[in-house]
């Protein structure tokens, strides 16, 4: 027998020094199912590995008497200033890690003035969600083979004020997430993608367990192309990115759909085992477009975050880190994430000599056996 999950924390240990000391709080508040579910990486998690380790083949030079008068983090994104390049990914099914789920995620967010993604698969309804919202928000889209119900969702996310779609290419199926076959992982009752209710296919793409054959099954039939691409970018009313490229020459094919950024993204090690970590595919996907770009996969610190915008990134976004917050302490818990990166990330720049964003550079990124 497992113990059952602890309740939220009513006010947060002044121990929780950073993103990862959030773990066994959010490990304890979780059925070990639901643990298994938000932490897992697909199969053998070489690349959730590499995705962490991925920071580490860089050092950062500390600079001498540098200048950090007026510094600043603010970074401009589709029209928006963000007060700093920190944006919280679209993760599914948030009611599963705190009872008031995505709605408890922008909460936090809004506190810290941070832009929030929200999944297709999210366990709120969209417009609740941005009821809550006290900063802007993008609405993550898997493709769906019905174009009546997209243009219905589609027409709700710009009534609800929805910023722009950020449509994930990485997943026509769902990955092998051997973790979660072991822990007996299925959706809780009550937990659904509320959003995605009265459409035929209410689990947007989602794959066989492993078990069954995949080829001939029909699931690959309805899986997007670069033309759904375009009929996105033409009906979305909104800017639409496109998250989950890694190669140079799919970022130049989404950018010539009409893909208004692109992120990089292996998504969190969840999809395809053995991709390499989106830090080392990001100069080159920077160098084939000129749409920003943007990176998640593995950030846990301020200097990772630096290391990603040293090599292109306009901002990036982390995912299972909030989680853990949410999970441990609700909006709090979000916000108090939130709030270390961006501590830590200012630290990295002061510590590096770079008092703005445009002031950051692959100069100050350290490679053994590279010294200048
Ligand atoms: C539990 C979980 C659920 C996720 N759900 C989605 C999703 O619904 N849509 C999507 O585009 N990405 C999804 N992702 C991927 C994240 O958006 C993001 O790419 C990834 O978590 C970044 O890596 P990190 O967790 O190391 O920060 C999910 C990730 C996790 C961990």
């Amino acid at each position: 027998m497992t113990a059952a999950p602890l309740p939220p924390l009513q006010q947060i240990p002044a121990t929780i020094a950073s993103l990862s000391d959030y773990e066994p709080y959010a490990r304890a508040r979780m059925t070990p199912p639901a643990w298994a579910y938000f932490s897992a990486g697909a199969a053998d998690e070489v690349s959730l590995a590499a995705n962490l380790r991925s920071y580490e083949a860089y050092g950062l030079w500390p600079a001498a008497l540098a200048s950090m008068r007026d510094a600043g983090t603010s970074v401009e994104l589709l029209g928006h200033t963000y007060d700093y390049p920190i944006l919280l990914a679209p993760v599914a099914y948030q009611r599963m890690a705190h009872p008031q789920g995505e709605l408890a995620t922008v909460l936090g967010a809004g506190a810290m003035k941070a832009g929030c993604i929200i999944s297709m698969q999210a366990s709120c309804r969209i417009e609740d969600i941005a009821g809550a919202a006290h900063a802007p928000l993008w609405l993550q889209w898997y493709w769906h083979p019905d174009r009546a119900f997209m243009n219905e969702l589609l027409a709700r996310a710009r009534a609800s004020g929805y910023q722009a779609i950020v449509f994930t290419v990485d997943a026509p199926v769902n990955g092998l997430r051997n973790q979660e076959q072991r822990a007996g992982f299925s959706l809780p009752p009550g937990i659904e993608a509320v959003n995605l209710r009265g459409s035929h296919q209410a689990g947007a793409v989602m794959g066989p367990a492993g078990s069954s054959p995949l080829f001939g099954s029909g699931l690959l039939d309805h899986a997007p192309g670069w033309d759904d691409l375009r009929w996105l970018v033409q009906n979305a009313g909104l800017p639409v990115l496109v998250k989950g490229i890694m190669r140079p020459h799919d970022a130049r094919a989404a950018q010539e759909c009409g893909a208004a950024g692109i992120i990089v993204s292996n998504h969190g090690g969840r999809t395809l085992d053995g991709a390499p970590a989106p830090l080392q595919v990001l100069k080159s996907v920077v160098q084939a477009v000129d749409v920003p770009v943007l990176m998640d996969g593995g950030i846990r610190r301020g200097t990772d975050v630096l290391k990603a915008l040293a090599l292109g990134a306009r901002a990036v976004l982390i995912g299972r880190p909030y989680i853990y917050g949410l999970a441990a302490a609700g909006a709090a818990g979000v916000a108090h994430v939130l709030h270390l990166l961006r501590a830590e990330l200012e630290v990295a720049m002061a510590l590096t000599g770079c008092p703005s964003l445009a002031s950051i550079h692959e100069g100050i990124l350290f490679r053994p056996g590279r010294e200048p």
